[in-house]
């Protein structure tokens, strides 16, 4: 990164942002500051920390509501609750909070109370491609009698997200569509909690069950993922992540499952990842209400440890399956399966500037390259 702290407008960078960008690795915006516009907001903008009070006039403020590749908005959100429904159609849009639980964007729309549909409960709703969202918490407090109640909705083609917090219950992240990074993100919820048509490689993340106090009979869903018919190609990679019970959660006697099928070609791998003992020993179930799990399905694990790792007891049906080709499950790494390294943040260099795992990682010679036949 530039040390100059001047901006390209000629203003000079408010000090909590220098701070901020002390604490952790330069955005790419900053890498290359040719064509971005970095704005700072403050929920209290009297003190001179912000130009403005809330996100929503942040957006609302840009002449260029399109966005281009020439043409990055920063937004710097600074430490505060923010109570606002975004929706962001322009184009490589970054927001960049002061760290998750810290920055928080909040909302309570839902099914259960508000009658909207399922994609209208998004507290952040990004529809432009290319959005990155870092350090920050986006939240939906309607809680589990609201039903589904989306916090994030992302249909951004080449979308990361990066040390976040996203936070609900029923449906918490709509990973909607395009290629997708989700790292080093907590993801917070109980039932189908993350779902979607995106094709997304989730790294380093923590999956946190939560309890829904609607009883033992309303099982926990981590993934209810979209893929529908046999040319889509979505699906969901989970690597070196990890699913256990969130802070404070009693799940006793509630089941929770690796995943569900949405729809009949649901597509998800859990490989590397730590599983405790909630993950119930069948693994996956059927939803509810609609007879077995489809023979279209894919339901694959490789290499996971913990208590809920053992696949002894997973459903035996050919949609799950245990991944003992080391190639195989390589395919599920980021680099091919939402080809990261054509879109990931990259230096003058052509360095990462945000680095991420390329291959496997927990034994890395376990699987040497194939060798010709
Ligand atoms: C807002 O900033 C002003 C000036 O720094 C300060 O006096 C005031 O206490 C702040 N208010 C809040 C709610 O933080
Ligand atoms: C919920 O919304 C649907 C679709 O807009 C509408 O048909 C229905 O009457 C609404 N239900 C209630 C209880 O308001
Ligand atoms: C967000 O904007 C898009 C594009 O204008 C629109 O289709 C969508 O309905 C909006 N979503 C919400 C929740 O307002
Ligand atoms: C949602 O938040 C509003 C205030 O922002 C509050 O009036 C309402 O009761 C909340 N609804 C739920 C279901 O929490
Ligand atoms: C995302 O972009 C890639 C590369 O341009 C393209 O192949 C893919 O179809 C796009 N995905 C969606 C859902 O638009
Ligand atoms: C695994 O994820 C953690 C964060 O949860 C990260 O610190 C670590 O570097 C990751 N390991 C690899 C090999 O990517
Ligand atoms: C297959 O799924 C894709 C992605 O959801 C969709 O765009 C396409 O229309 C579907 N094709 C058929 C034949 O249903
Ligand atoms: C799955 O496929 C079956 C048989 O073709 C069909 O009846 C059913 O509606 C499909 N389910 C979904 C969720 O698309
Ligand atoms: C795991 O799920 C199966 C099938 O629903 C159920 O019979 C079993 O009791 C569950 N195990 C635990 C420990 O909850
Ligand atoms: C799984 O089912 C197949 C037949 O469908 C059977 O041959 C095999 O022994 C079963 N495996 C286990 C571990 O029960």
């Amino acid at each position: 990164m530039d040390t100059d702290q001047t901006l390209s407008g000629g203003g000079k960078l408010p000090l909590w942002v220098v701070r901020l960008l002390a604490l952790g690795g330069a955005p790419p915006s900053l890498a290359n500051m040719v064509g971005t516009t970095h704005v700072f907001v403050a929920k209290n903008a009297t003190s001179g920390d912000g130009q403005f009070a809330s996100i929503t006039a942040a957006l609302a403020a840009q002449k260029d509501q399109t966005g281009s590749e020439q043409s990055i908005l920063t937004i710097f959100i600074k430490e505060g609750v923010y109570n606002e429904i975004l929706n962001i159609t322009r184009k490589h849009v970054i927001l960049i909070g002061e760290g998750a639980g810290k920055t928080v964007i909040t909302g309570n729309r839902s099914y259960g109370f508000d009658n909207l549909t399922t994609p209208d409960t998004a507290t952040v709703s990004v529809h432009g491609m290319a959005f990155m969202a870092q350090d920050l918490t986006i939240r939906n407090t309607a809680g589990p009698k609201g039903l589904q109640a989306v916090a994030l909705m992302s249909q951004s083609n080449f979308s990361l997200i990066y040390r976040c917090s996203i936070e609900g219950y029923q449906d918490t992240l709509f990973a909607n569509k395009g290629d997708q990074i989700y790292l080093e993100t907590d993801i917070h919820g109980t039932v189908d909690f993350v779902f979607g048509y995106a094709k997304a490689s989730f790294l380093g993340c923590r999956l946190l069950v939560r309890s829904s106090g609607l009883g033992a009979s309303k099982p926990n869903v981590i993934t209810a993922q979209g893929r529908s018919n046999s040319t889509d190609r979505s699906g969901f990679s989970f690597q070196n992540c990890s699913v256990k019970a969130d802070e404070g959660a009693d799940l006793t006697g509630v089941k929770t499952f690796l995943g569900r099928p949405w729809k009949n070609h649901s597509h998800v791998i859990f490989m590397e990842s730590f599983l405790d003992s909630i993950v119930n020993f069948t693994g996956w179930v059927e939803w509810e209400g609609r007879g077995p799990i489809p023979e279209t399905v894919l339901y694959l694990e490789y290499d996971n440890y913990g208590p809920g790792a053992d696949t002894s007891r997973r459903i035996n049906i050919t949609a799950v399956r245990i991944v003992t080709d080391c190639h195989e499950a390589a395919q599920y790494t980021a680099d091919p399966f939402v080809d990261a390294n054509f879109w990931m943040p990259k230096d003058k260099e052509g360095r990462d500037i945000i680095p991420y795992a390329r291959g496997l990682s927990r034994d890395p010679t376990a699987c040497p390259p194939a060798t010709r036949a």
